[in-house]
């Protein structure tokens, strides 16, 4: 399946094919009218052992002339300092402004080649080729591309779509099952918010069956790549439909904050902020009660946890007032409204907040 994400910088192609890696070559040179003066391929210690050697046969001609460069694995690598090594990598190879970088890896590989490729001579093309669940459902598609400060995550970074991004569900065979759960809190989220049928479909799945089947995963790929591609291009730069993506995030980010980004992957955050949204829904009477146990049942079915028992709400709360999605007294909510409805709302019932995240909670 191919589908376009509009953008400012023009619109560009989201391919979703099993075995689609072998097409990068093809896909380069169909991209630029001549070829590009050099060419490097980014990715991690994880990825690159696994998938490098046919990602370079792939590019066929164009290997003769392509670098690798790899990160370590991981959120701790997404760092100014790795993205300046990257550039001085791009530097030291003479690479000009028609050079082109490929992204073969997870989120934090795309987040930082797009960051890359976004600053190197004010600006070069790049390919992304995501491997983790998360990456092909979620991260590289939008443009928006970064990496972390001390201060906080995402804190340098720059609008800079790619100039396609080529999707191989089947490079998720080799994917750990840790990394597969952290996509499928999205996948979930995509489902609540926009796809009441996937939501269906999942329940009557599980994640062995769904990773054995790669007709299914590739369906279900498709599905979520598409949904963030239509509000990607509904609302490139978060000004609207883009909001309903925070859905689960915004208790999610709190509860990660909140307990150092080691108690719970994102995924898990996730997960659980999906549930305590939901309630806080019901609590406003926004949604019906059944809601959040029909979430909470199917993340649990993939393993995801849906409660924090015991964690500090205080902390939790703390950061929620800091989140940047505050307004003025309120917090701006995404929250689910049924199946496939979302309402961005800003909260002031301080009271139901605090019942939800006590709910969150409880064990
Ligand atoms: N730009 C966006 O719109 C956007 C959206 C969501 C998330 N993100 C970013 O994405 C990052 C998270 O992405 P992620 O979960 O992919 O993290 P990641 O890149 O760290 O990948 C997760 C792990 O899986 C490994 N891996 C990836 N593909 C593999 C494969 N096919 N086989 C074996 N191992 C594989 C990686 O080496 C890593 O250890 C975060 O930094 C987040 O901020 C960005
Ligand atoms: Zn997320």
């Amino acid at each position: 399946m191919n589908f376009e994400i509009e953008s400012r910088a023009g619109a560009y192609a989201v391919t979703v094919e099993r075995g689609g890696l072998g097409a990068l070559g093809r896909l380069i040179a169909a991209l630029r009218r001549g070829a590009p003066s050099g060419l490097l391929l980014l990715s991690d210690d994880n990825v690159e052992p696994l998938h490098g050697a046919a990602a370079r046969r792939a590019l066929g001609e164009l290997a003769a002339r392509a670098g690798t460069i790899r990160i370590a694995p991981g959120e701790a690598a997404k760092t100014v300092a790795t993205l300046e090594c990257v550039c001085r990598r791009l530097a030291a190879a003479g690479l000009d402004r028609r050079a082109l970088l490929v992204a073969l890896g997870g989120g934090v590989v795309s987040d930082l080649a797009g960051c890359a490729a976004a600053v190197y001579q004010r600006g070069i093309d790049w390919i992304a080729v995501p491997t983790s669940l998360l990456a092909q459902v979620d991260a590289a598609i939008g443009g928006k591309t970064g990496v972390d400060l001390p201060e906080g995550k995402n804190l340098v970074g720059a609008f800079h779509p790619p100039r396609a991004v080529l999707i191989d569900p089947d490079l998720l065979a080799t994917l750990p099952a840790a990394e597969w759960q952290n996509g499928l809190a999205e996948v979930i989220k995509y489902a609540v918010l926009g796809a009441p049928d996937l939501f269906q479909q999942l329940a009557a799945a599980d994640l062995e069956r769904l990773r054995g089947d790669a007709e299914r995963t590739r369906a279900l790929v498709e599905r979520c790549a598409a949904l963030k591609g239509a509000i990607c291009s509904a609302d490139e730069r978060d000004q609207g439909a883009r909001l309903a993506l925070n859905l689960g995030h915004t208790f999610g980010h709190a509860l990660e904050a909140a307990t150092g980004y080691v108690a719970f992957s994102h995924g898990a955050a996730v997960a659980v902020g999906l549930v305590a949204e939901a309630d806080l829904a019901a609590r406003l009477g926004l949604a019906q009660p059944a809601l959040a146990k029909e979430i909470a049942a199917l993340c649990a079915r993939y393993g995801l946890p849906v409660r924090a028992p015991g964690v500090d709400v205080q902390r939790v709360r703390s950061f929620l007032a800091a989140d940047k999605k505050r307004v003025g007294a309120a917090v701006r909510f995404t929250l689910p409204l049924r199946l496939g409805e979302v309402r961005v709302v800003e909260v002031e019932q301080v009271d139901a907040v605090t019942a939800a995240l006590e709910g969150l909670a409880r064990a």
